[in-house]
């Protein structure tokens, strides 16, 4: 099978882990071209440096290129500290990476990323889109070079930083804005679904029985860290590496990006729009055991040979 040359845009971010761990977790499926950082969780220096110190613990080498330092019309907002600690990944305590970042900012890494690969590029978006949308305002023809973007984004319930808005929209929704109105083919995966995936230390402690010790135990302090809820980025990816257990709602979403009370609301179109308009996919339910599949098959791969 012919692997998807993938990048993963993200904030990383307890659930961004997994997110990543997943992604390296299928050579088979995913060709990793590169890693955009943003903020949103935390700050962009710290959750480049997450990224580096999260592809040291698993082991794996991935470009990390970082992007904007803040939202396109205001600054980041303080770090979620609630949800992801002070240190962005749940206080747990990775190995510093030496590595450095790529000398390219995340929109610029995009495009060449997406020139290179003749059209075939997939986006993973697990943080605000601040760096889609500044590449496509920098690139005017990169958005005919995405084959997709699987965005873990918006509801079709209800929000987390508003009654509407979710928070990977609402915290740039100008920026969603522009990204859901590119033409791109989307699917966006909201918290109607990823709310009701979660993975408990009991189950989890199944899965990762030969898990090598170092990256369990961290994987452990994460889902301790979370209570084993909400893991939302690792669901959103989950969806490209086997969609078989979701079912997926044919539809155009646009962005509310104004209204105070609204920012971030995520607008399913009418169904009865024309069949060619709905270029976007939303994730409207699912079978959790395919996605606990999935997480196991990523548990199951960092081993210690793979370590080594
Ligand atoms: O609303 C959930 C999203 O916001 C996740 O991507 C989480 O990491 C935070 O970025
Ligand atoms: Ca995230």
């Amino acid at each position: 099978m012919n692997r998807i040359p993938v990048i993963i845009d993200t904030d990383p971010g307890v659930d961004d882990f997994f997110c990543i761990a997943i992604g390296c977790a299928n050579p088979d499926k995913f060709d990793l071209k590169a890693i955009t950082t943003i903020g949103g969780n935390n700050f962009t220096r710290v959750t480049t440096q997450n990224a580096l110190n999260i592809l040291k613990l698993l082991n794996t080498e991935v470009p990390v290129a970082p992007g904007a330092d803040r939202f396109l019309t205001e600054e980041f907002g303080e770090p979620v500290v609630s949800a992801h600690g002070r240190n962005g990944v749940g206080e747990a305590v990775l190995p510093v990476s030496d590595r450095a970042p790529e000398p390219v900012r995340a929109w610029d890494m995009i495009y060449r990323t997406a020139v290179e690969c003749e059209g075939d590029l997939h986006l993973v978006t697990v943080g605000p889109v601040t760096n889609v949308a500044l590449a496509f305002l920098k690139y005017p023809d990169l958005p005919s070079l995405i084959k997709k973007i699987t965005c873990m984004g918006g509801s079709t319930l209800e929000g987390n930083m508003n009654a509407y808005g979710e928070a990977n929209i609402a915290h740039d929704a100008l920026a969603a804005k522009i990204v859901f109105n590119s033409g791109v083919p989307i699917d966006m995966i909201g918290l109607n679904v990823t709310l009701r995936c979660n993975v408990g230390r009991d189950i989890f402690d199944k899965m990762s029985e030969t898990t090598r010790p170092e990256v369990r135990k961290v994987m452990q302090q994460l889902i301790d860290f979370r209570r084993g809820e909400a893991m939302h980025d690792a669901v959103a990816i989950a969806t490209l590496v086997d969609d078989s257990w979701i079912e997926w709602k044919e539809t155009r979403v646009d962005v509310e990006a104004h209204s105070e009370k609204a920012k971030g609301w995520t607008m399913m179109a009418p169904t009865r729009i024309p069949k060619d308009e709905r270029i976007h996919r939303v994730a409207w339910d699912m079978k959790i055991e395919g996605y606990y599949a999935i997480f196991e098959r990523m548990a199951k791969y960092y081993t210690e040979e793979q370590g080594r």
